[in-house]
């Protein structure tokens, strides 16, 4: 894992942002750089964030942070991940906001993925799948995890939306549909890190050098 990669892969995206966008600002030290090189652009965009964490950084550096509640589309959005297959399925959400980062990602035209070389994964489940869960359903939904061959951790600290994140470790997931499914049925999840359609390309940085992979020509 290298912040130079990091810093690359957020600096390539940049020629997907233009005047005029509403971008969206996914969350985690990679979309800080991309946050960092927006404000350096002075591009006439502007933006809803992810997490509270990534509005503040926006605002402090003087671009326009709307409230996504009176949003319904984005036109382009920018996250990170923690594990991309070749497919361009993702796992998100070690940074707590994965609900939020599920939700503009849904409403924006496009959305890419910054990442260095270390997110770049054959077979998702290496990463543990953090998982939203209302508070009041902690106990029960971490046994339904676990029924479904989970090892389950509680994290510490509410998310930005007041609910608790249950990390689960599947290990290799052979059918990441089939478990998206599984867990979004258990009462009280109300969200989950498997990013299965949204991705519409990555750029990943290796070793000084970027990557763009785009879903449809994306290989594996
Ligand atoms: C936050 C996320 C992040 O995008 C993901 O954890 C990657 O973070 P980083 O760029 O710090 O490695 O999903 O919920």
């Amino acid at each position: 894992m290298s912040d130079d990669d990091k810093r690359l892969a957020a600096e390539a995206a940049m020629a997907e942002v233009c005047d005029g966008m509403l971008v969206g600002l996914g969350t985690g030290s990679t979309v800080a750089f991309a946050i960092a090189a927006l404000i350096r652009a002075r591009r006439r965009i502007e933006t809803v964030a992810t997490s509270e964490d990534s509005a503040a950084k926006a605002r402090r550096g003087g671009l326009t942070v709307r409230d996504f509640a009176n949003v319904s589309r984005v036109d382009l959005t920018i996250d990170g991940a923690d594990e991309i297959d070749p497919h361009l399925r993702a796992i998100k959400g070690a940074g707590g906001a994965l609900l939020r980062e599920k939700i503009v990602a849904a409403a924006s035209d496009r959305m890419i993925v910054i990442a260095d070389g270390s997110k770049r994964v054959a077979a998702l489940g290496v990463a543990k799948l953090p998982v939203e869960v209302l508070p009041f359903a902690r106990t029960f939904a971490s046994m339904r995890l676990a029924a479904l061959g989970a090892t389950v951790e509680r994290r510490g600290g509410p998310t930005d939306n007041g609910n608790i994140i249950l990390d689960a470790h599947f290990g290799a997931i052979a059918d990441p549909a089939a478990l998206a499914l599984a867990i979004a049925e258990v009462p009280g999840v109300l969200g989950h890190g498997l990013f299965l359609d949204e991705v519409d390309a990555a750029y990943i940085a290796e070793k000084g050098v970027v990557t763009r992979l785009e879903r449809g020509r994306a290989s594996g």
